[in-house]
């Protein structure tokens, strides 16, 4: 097993341990952050210091990018681990069972592990910078079809409902050249998706690192490609919040055909 290899097992084997903590979890009160739409639970704050904690004692010297709790860091450091505690907080504390904990790992600023867990489904979406992905173990593929051949996935960006009118004048155009949309409430499982090829594209106008770190190594090692809405290069990693368009190609082309038109 290669050095990356052996992270990601330690972070899947603290991922596990965690999710026990999400499906534990009673009386689930929502906390607003910037807003009702924008909640936080003891759970999200639980497991950022559970995983924290086990991922420090197995990397002594490593830096954290986290959700919660006001975490920031220099994203070009040796090790940095990005956690999304559970993403999906509002999903969560609606008993919709359709949230994930995310974990990407960077080294040198470049993504290079990602860990993706669906406690609910028991699905482990997992990736290794030029090891392929793979879901509970086996190789997942994003899908080479048509955009008009596959479904769309999209998020509403709620905490910025500013951006709601160009999501949704581009769902319009984009819900004609589709066979559905859906909506699952995760971007990192938005992103899972796009990797497994059960959508042909997901996009969202504003996003932050940790909903998406894990899942864009996870798409890029299934085939996919990840860019900005405008098709703009995500790399370098950044702290600030984007938009994030992810597709298999032809989906990708098409995409681009119908939004930049
Ligand atoms: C949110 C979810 C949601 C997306 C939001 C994210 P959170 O993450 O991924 O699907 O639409 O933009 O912020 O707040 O549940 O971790
Ligand atoms: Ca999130």
């Amino acid at each position: 097993m290669n050095e990356l290899e052996s992270v990601r097992e330690i972070i899947i084997s603290a991922v596990k341990e965690a999710s026990v903590i999400m499906m534990e979890a009673h009386g689930i009160i929502a906390e607003a952050k910037s807003g009702k739409r924008d909640v936080v639970t003891e759970y999200d704050r639980k497991i950022q210091l559970f995983l924290e904690s086990r991922l420090r004692e197995r990397a002594p010297g490593a830096e954290f990018f986290c959700e919660e709790m006001g975490h920031s860091c220099d994203l070009n450091a040796a090790h940095v681990f990005i956690i999304d505690p559970i993403d999906g907080t509002m999903n969560f504390v609606h008993g919709m069972h359709s949230s994930c904990i995310s974990v990407g790992y960077a080294r040198y600023g470049i993504p290079s592990v990602g860990v993706v867990y669906d406690p609910y489904m028991d699905e482990l979406f997992s990736a290794v910078l030029g090891g392929g992905a793979a879901l509970n173990g086996a190789p997942i593929h994003a899908s080479e079809a048509p955009l008009s051949d596959t479904l769309l996935s999209f998020g509403s960006s709620p905490y910025n409902p500013e951006l709601a009118d160009a999501t949704f004048t581009m769902l319009r155009r984009l819900y004609t050249n589709c066979l559905d949309i859906r909506r699952c409430g995760s971007a990192a499982l938005d992103l899972c998706s796009v990797a497994a090829g059960r959508v042909g594209a997901y996009f969202e106008m504003q996003l932050s690192l940790w909903d998406y770190a894990a899942g864009l190594l996870i798409v890029q090692e299934a085939g996919g490609t990840v860019t900005h809405v405008d098709g703009s290069p995500v790399m370098p990693l950044s702290a600030e919040k984007g938009s994030i368009l992810a597709a298999g190609s032809q989906a990708m082309r098409d995409f681009r055909r119908l939004v930049d038109n």
